[in-house]
């Protein structure tokens, strides 16, 4: 019997984490993920595909482990033996990231490094190629230069953790040239999804209408409501990840819809859904400004759609319904359509009734 492929994912606890386990065991992976040691339980994203490590069907094992600490690293990579890395672990939030600049540096950053360098080492003495993807972020066009963006557009990022982030890249491309590394960046534009961290513009609305729909929440704050973000479906994002890890050589992508938005014009389709209007529930908190905005992103998928075959398959619009929806049903209440199941998510909905915060 032919050994299965190996991957392991940093960030797996995270919304690309649990969809790009979802997917690679789908396509018979044996996955590993390194998982924080935190007070509280933080692998509801991915409850609903583990399986006890002692039944012979598991396929998904966790590792404890942290992008800061390179020891553990090392370790995790001499256990596993992985023949696909996927870094997505980081501080991931970027008005956080000004608030904890050298924390969101070490982990996004440092942690890059850590593991490049880890992975160099392991193929040096085993011989075993390792396939790393290395998540990169639209937010390092910051102040863009060029649009739309492309793989070739000038970096300008505004925040510690787009900074980050573009150290990372370099690093990763650094790696590839000088050690033969088969080492890729994706470049992706905002992707979202029912999974998206509670405090993410798009996640924290549809969360809100949800609960105004409840009755338990009046108002929703915000802050800058003029930018525009290149938002896409995360199922999506993380096909494209792996499709990268598949090619030939190694190469840096550009991953996004090719349209832009104002989160203006996601409010008004996401509180439209549900008949409501609103401007009568969005108050405006400069608690949500950060010191430097990025104002717009619009990403251009041409090469991706080339090389990798690589396509969107859901709209701007149907992301904000799947979206409505499925915090609609988390509460337990219909969705517009009526039959309470348009969720791409159900098994993930399940798992988080009454578990999502502020
Ligand atoms: P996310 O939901 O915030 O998940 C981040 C993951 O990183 C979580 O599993 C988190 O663990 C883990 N993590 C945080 N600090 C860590 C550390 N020091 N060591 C190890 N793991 C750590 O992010 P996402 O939306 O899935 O994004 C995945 C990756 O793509 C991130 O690197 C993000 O920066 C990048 N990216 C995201 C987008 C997007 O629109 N979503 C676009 C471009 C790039 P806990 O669960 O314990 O917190
Ligand atoms: N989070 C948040 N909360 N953002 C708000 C709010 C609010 O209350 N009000 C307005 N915004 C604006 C932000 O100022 C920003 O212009 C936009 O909404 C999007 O913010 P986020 O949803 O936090 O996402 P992001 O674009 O800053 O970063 C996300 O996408 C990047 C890719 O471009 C994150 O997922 C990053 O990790 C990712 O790299």
């Amino acid at each position: 019997m032919t050994q299965r492929k190996r991957a392991l994912i940093t960030g797996i606890t995270g919304q690309d984490g649990s969809y790009l386990s979802e997917f690679l065991l789908e396509q018979g992976y044996e996955v590993h993920g390194l998982i924080r040691r935190t007070s509280t339980f933080n692998t509801d994203r991915i409850d609903h595909i583990y399986v006890d490590p002692h039944n012979p069907q598991a396929r998904l094992f966790l590792h404890y482990g942290d992008l800061t600490d390179g020891t553990t690293l090392r370790r995790i990579l001499e256990e596993v033996k992985p023949v696909e890395i996927y870094n997505l672990g980081a501080q991931s939030h970027v008005r956080v990231s000004f608030d904890s600049p050298e924390y969101t540096v070490d982990s996004v950053g440092m942690g890059t490094l850590r593991l490049l360098e880890a992975i160099r080492d392991y193929q040096q003495r085993t011989g075993i190629e390792v396939r790393f993807y290395q998540a990169g972020s639209s937010e390092m066009f910051g102040k863009v230069q060029e649009v739309p963006q492309t793989e070739t557009t000038p970096f300008y990022p505004r925040s510690p953790y787009a900074c980050a982030k573009v150290y990372a890249h370099w690093q990763t491309v650094n790696y590839r040239e000088s050690y033969n590394l088969f080492a890729c960046n994706g470049i992706l534009f905002n992707h979202e999804s029912p999974r998206r961290g509670e405090t993410f513009v798009t996640r924290k609305i549809t969360r809100a209408i949800a609960r105004i729909v409840a009755g338990t929440q009046k108002k929703i704050y915000l802050g800058n409501l003029d930018s525009k973000r290149d938002w896409g479906y995360a199922k999506d994002y993380v096909r494209a990840m792996w499709l990268m890890l598949q090619q030939e050589q190694p190469d840096d992508y550009v991953i996004a819809t090719g349209e832009t938005h104002a989160i203006t014009e996601f409010l008004d389709l996401a509180f439209t859904h549900v008949n409501l209007d609103w401007h009568d529930y969005v108050e405006f908190d400069e608690r949500y400004l950060r010191p430097a905005e990025v104002d717009l992103l619009i990403g251009d998928p041409a090469k991706a759609k080339k090389q990798l075959g690589w396509e969107p398959s859901v709209t701007f619009e149907e992301l904000v319904h799947l979206m409505v929806d499925a915090d609609l049903q988390a509460l337990g209440l219909a969705s517009p359509n009526g039959d309470g199941s348009t969720s791409l998510d159900n098994a993930y909905i399940r798992h988080n009734v009454g578990s999502m915060v502020d």
